[in-house]
């Protein structure tokens, strides 16, 4: 893709507009969402790449932290690339929070997010992630722990309430912000609804009109227009993309052309092979090869979503394991769609 560093005519405001949380001051407002299984090391040092203001770890058990388990400790392996980085820890343990923060900030976290929006049924079980939700006084504690054992921005990134029947944010929120939280993430669904139906974004504006600390809105932004759109609807200070990030990491680069008045452009042929060919040389980098092709296998199933023929190359790799067969059948398809392309 070109590079545009021209500032469109008629533009006021310097673009891309920047995001303060606390004492960090971010390039911009577009985040990159804490993804389990998705943003290790290797994605966010790509989605960095295309511009992404912040970038967080998947959710990292703060037991796990405590108790010095060492493949929870692997979570919080990153590069200097990365940074600002954020590190996102769950549990329910104000105490075992504290410490957990603690031990990020000292492996180099420049920034603490507790989750209290996961509903997975195993960690809402220990009553941790969204069942904070349920219980107001704790997730106060929590955040009020963090923060005095912290000395980074700590944010909270939570849904609108437990279920449907009573949007719960605002009142959390009122309580968390006298405990010190430095700014929300809110995923506008309820914890019961998992992923289904549409994310509310009138939440995410009711949430900003009474907040004091910036508010960065969450869910379903799902090609780069939407981004900025989310910001004219709700008001809300940041965006934080998730899914779309998943098959289309360079969302970043096109929102911020998209700020600064110039065109959405999409990645060619070969742009889209160079990327998925870094991100398998930082997950093999991390990770060794082998292990490296297991997981590439699942993202490709992402980075070919909606290609031509995307759905017969997919069942051809279900079945490949080492990495010299995963680059070959990727070059076999990629020069098929070149093929068909032309
Ligand atoms: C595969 C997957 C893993 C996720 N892992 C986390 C996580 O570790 N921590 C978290 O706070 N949210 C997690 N989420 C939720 C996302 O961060 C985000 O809130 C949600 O996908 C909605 O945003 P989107 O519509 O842009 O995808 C995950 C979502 C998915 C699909």
């Amino acid at each position: 893709m070109r590079e545009n560093t021209r500032v469109a005519p008629g533009m006021t405001e310097a673009v891309p507009v920047r995001l303060r949380i606390s004492t960090l001051l971010l390039s911009n407002r577009w985040l990159m969402a804490p993804m389990a299984g998705i943003t290790q090391s290797a994605f966010r040092r790509l989605v960095k790449g295309f511009g992404a203001g912040l970038v967080t770890t998947e959710m990292v058990s703060a037991m796990g932290l405590r108790l010095g388990q060492p493949k929870t400790l692997r979570y919080l392996i990153f590069h200097p690339e990365e940074r600002p980085l954020a590190v996102q820890i769950f549990g329910y343990d104000p105490e075992a929070m504290a410490e957990a923060a603690g031990i990020a900030v000292d492996a180099g976290a420049d920034a603490l997010d507790i989750n209290m929006g996961c509903p997975v049924r195993k960690v809402v079980r220990t009553g941790a992630g969204g069942a904070l939700l349920r219980d107001p006084q704790l997730a106060a504690k929590i955040v009020r722990a963090v923060r005095r054992a912290c000395q980074v921005p700590v944010t909270v990134k939570l849904r609108a309430g437990w279920s449907p029947d009573r949007f719960t944010a605002p009142e959390l929120l009122r309580s968390l912000e006298d405990c010190g939280v430095d700014a929300v993430v809110l995923h506008a669904r309820f914890v019961t609804q998992g992923f289904s139906g549409r994310a509310d974004w009138s939440l995410i504006a009711r949430l900003k009109e009474q907040a004091r600390v910036p508010v960065i809105g969450n869910g379903d932004v799902a090609k780069a227009s939407d981004a900025l759109r989310m910001v004219r609807e709700t008001g809300c200070d940041g965006v934080m993309i998730g899914r779309a990030a998943t098959h289309n990491p360079w969302i970043f680069k096109q929102i911020i052309d998209l700020e600064k008045g110039f065109p959405v452009t999409r990645p060619t042929l070969s742009e889209r092979r160079g990327l998925i060919m870094r991100h398998f040389h930082l997950l093999c980098e991390s990770l060794g090869p082998d292990r490296a092709a297991r997981l590439m296998r699942g993202l490709l199933l992402r980075y070919t979503k909606g290609l031509a023929g995307g759905a017969r190359f997919r069942g051809e790799i279900t079945r490949v394991t080492d990495f010299e067969s995963l680059v070959k059948a990727m070059d076999s398809y990629f020069s098929s769609l070149a093929e068909y392309e032309a």
